[in-house]
């Protein structure tokens, strides 16, 4: 049994979020996904995503492919949740490509490239200037 581990917002979901969901899944038996708190996201980026921590921990957990998700209440406790849930490998998108090597001593910490073409951010952009 490999346990898997990915974290992110999840805000606006969309087919990237999909697509690295279905590829760290492949990686092994069973997903487990932090979702970042609304107040996390507040605290990094000075506002708050637009769809509330419980709607898009409900969008990623209903996702085919994912076992269990959690609440991340802050960046730096990855090494706390990746033990918390008995993580074998650490999959991040390769935005953060280097970012977590430090947690290579506790688990695989594998980088996945980003679906090309969209995020959040340029979707926001785009309905913004409609
Ligand atoms: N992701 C991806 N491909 C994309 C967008 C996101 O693989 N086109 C991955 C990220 O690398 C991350 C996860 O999906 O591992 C969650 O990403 P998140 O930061 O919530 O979404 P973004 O769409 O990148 O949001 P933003 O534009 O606000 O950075």
């Amino acid at each position: 049994m490999r346990r898997i581990i990915t974290f992110g917002t999840f805000d606006v979901y969309h087919v990237g979020h999909v697509n690295i969901l279905e590829r760290a899944k492949e990686l092994g038996n069973y997903l487990i996904v932090g979702v970042s708190t609304d107040a996390l996201n507040f605290e990094k980026k000075n506002r708050y995503p637009i769809f509330t921590e419980q709607q898009r921990l409900q969008m990623v957990a209903t996702t085919y492919c994912v076992d269990e998700v959690f609440l991340e209440e802050s960046l730096e406790k990855k090494g706390h949740y990746i033990e918390k849930y008995s993580a074998d490998i650490l999959v991040m998108g390769n935005d953060w490509a280097d970012k977590f090597d430090h947690l290579s001593n506790l688990c695989k910490v594998i980088y996945l490239p980003r679906t090309e073409g969209i995020s959040t951010s340029e979707i926001l952009r785009i309905i913004r200037k409609r």
